[in-house]
């Protein structure tokens, strides 16, 4: 169901490269709310994923971009503010890669030229399209920028590895600029933090299948999926979030709040059923 939260508004989205991506669903919903948006990824994600079909769907075009490169940031806002005829109303930011989880090394035996490619991908591109913005007045007062975050920057999660530090990064960025950004022009800057969600970057976690039921049992609602992430990215794009900025907003069925459930305790107390004697 449709309620035209976004009717007139007018956006870029970052990310989707096929159709499991967070924001393949963002881009689905947000076009169902009415609004317009340029679509963007890099030139070769767009070589290998299905971007193509998701523009055809929403009625709109693609314009690649890097957005490590500010070069490139600045052309595609340059061209997107052409296209509208002027100021944007919402970005989203949903970019994640670290070659060192790619090439599987473990946080204590990372490549270091790596992990500086890991915080400038996931971590500083979210500055640049910031400052791009702001430099080119790009975007309209009581506009939202949103990106997507995860847990892991604020509690460790085994095999997360460089990734979480490149989130606490982000969600630092979100606060640092938004302010700026909300003194200045009254825009708001949010990240918000989903559920592990089985997706291109998703699977290359370690471990993933075993952390998503974990994060599932352990979440009084159960993981949020990508859709349920895509219905909360448009309430933040709409009118009716204006006064929500520098948060970090958990979206995760309620695990960041959990300690221990039922269902873990019984668990754990079955665990010392099994191998007597290593209890208490
Ligand atoms: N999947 C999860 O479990 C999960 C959980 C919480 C947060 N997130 C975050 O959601 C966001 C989207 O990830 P996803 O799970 O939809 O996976 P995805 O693989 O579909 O999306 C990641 C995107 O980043 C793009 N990208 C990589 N390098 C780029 C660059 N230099 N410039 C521009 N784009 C670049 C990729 O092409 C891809 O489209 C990421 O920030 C990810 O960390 C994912």
């Amino acid at each position: 169901m449709a309620y035209n939260l976004l009717s007139g508004k007018k956006g870029i989205i970052f990310g989707a490269l096929n159709e499991m991506s967070i924001a393949w669903k963002v881009a689905e919903k947000a076009y169902e709310e009415g609004a317009d948006f340029i679509l963007t990824n890099t030139p070769v994600a767009l070589r290998f994923g299905t971007l193509d079909k998701l523009a055809e769907k929403c009625k709109t075009e693609v314009i690649p971009a890097d957005a490590t490169d500010v070069e490139e940031l600045e052309n595609l806002v340059k061209k997107t503010m052409e296209k509208y005829g002027g100021k944007i109303d919402f970005i989203l930011h949903s970019i994640g890669m670290s070659p060192n989880v790619r090439k599987g090394l473990a946080y204590d035996r990372l490549n270091y030229g790596y992990y500086q490619s890991t915080l400038d991908i996931s971590a500083l591109s979210f500055h640049k399209v910031l400052l791009v913005c702001r430099k080119l007045d790009a975007i309209k007062d009581w506009g939202s920028v949103v990106a997507l975050s995860y847990v892991a920057s604020q509690r460790t999660l085994y095999g997360y590895n460089d990734m979480a530090d490149a989130k606490s990064l982000l969600e630092s960025i979100a606060r640092s600029f938004g302010y700026i950004y909300g003194r200045d022009k009254k825009i708001r800057v949010n990240t918000i933090s989903q559920s592990p969600t089985m997706t291109t970057a998703g699977s290359g976690v370690k471990g993933i299948d075993r952390l998503l039921d974990f994060s599932n049992r352990m979440s009084p609602l159960g993981n949020a999926t990508a859709e349920d992430c895509a219905g909360y990215c448009v309430t933040l794009f709409s009118d009716l979030t204006r006064k929500v900025t520098m948060q970090n907003l958990f979206h995760d069925g309620g695990f960041s709040s959990m300690g221990m459930s039922l269902k873990a305790m019984t668990q754990y107390d079955k665990s010392f059923r099994d191998y007597p004697g290593e209890g208490d």
